[in-house]
């Protein structure tokens, strides 16, 4: 998986995205996962690769500044389209392993079915963390492998074809937050879907 592919590939998706994965199973998860997030009013919150904004309409605090970056340019779109006019939303096209935001300039950050697509969920993580200020947050919903036993057959053989259309079915969190593991704590990982394949995982930074 690289950007230039990401780029394509979401310009597909971007006119049917909502229909998969803002609607019915995918929208009640996004509820779960936004039950009782940690956003006080006046929250400074970036959403990483915000796609279509599904998660946008599940924010309650109208006070908030919200930034949201993406590298497709087609997704964006969609979210602009929905989200456009409101003042208190920036959109910016940004990759999120390379973000371009000062340390510590975000109270939450929201990364949701992304850590799963980027090229390299390493630096994304490093990336979230950096731009989160001490004592804030990092909210995820993602697909993960397991980290107690080995990806299944079935999931060894699907993944490359799933990579194709975008997204990673075997990446493991453990590994991606274990370099971390003195700057964030753990304070929430908990099934959401799928028998626990998409997970809601809540992070807070320690220091
Ligand atoms: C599966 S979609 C998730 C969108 C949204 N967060 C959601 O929950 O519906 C993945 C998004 O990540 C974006 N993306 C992929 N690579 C990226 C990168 N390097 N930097 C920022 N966004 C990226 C894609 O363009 C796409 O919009």
């Amino acid at each position: 998986m690289n950007n230039t592919w990401n780029k394509i590939i979401y310009k597909l998706w971007a006119p049917v995205y909502d229909l998969v994965f803002n609607s019915t199973l995918f929208l009640q998860a996004r509820k779960t996962v936004f039950k009782n997030a940690p956003i006080p009013p006046g929250s400074r919150i970036l959403f990483v690769g915000v796609g279509t904004g599904a998660d946008l309409q599940l924010l309650t605090q109208e006070d908030s500044t919200v930034t949201a970056i993406d590298i497709s340019p087609d997704m964006l779109q969609q979210a602009k389209k929905k989200y456009g006019d409101s003042q208190l939303i920036t959109f910016m096209e940004m990759d999120a392993q390379h973000m371009n935001f000062s340390d510590e300039s975000f109270d939450i950050v929201i990364a949701n079915l992304v850590v799963s697509v980027v090229p390299d969920p390493m630096l994304c993580m490093k990336e979230i963390i950096r731009v989160t200020r001490k004592e804030g947050h990092i909210l995820i919903f993602d697909k993960f492998g397991p980290d107690d036993k080995k990806l299944s057959i079935r999931k060894k053989i699907i993944r490359p074809f799933v990579s194709i259309l975008g997204t990673d079915i075997g990446r493991s969190f453990a590994e991606m937050v274990a370099p971390h593991l003195e700057t964030v704590k753990q304070q929430e990982n908990a099934p959401v879907l799928f028998n626990g394949m998409y997970r809601k995982i809540l992070l807070q930074k320690v220091k």
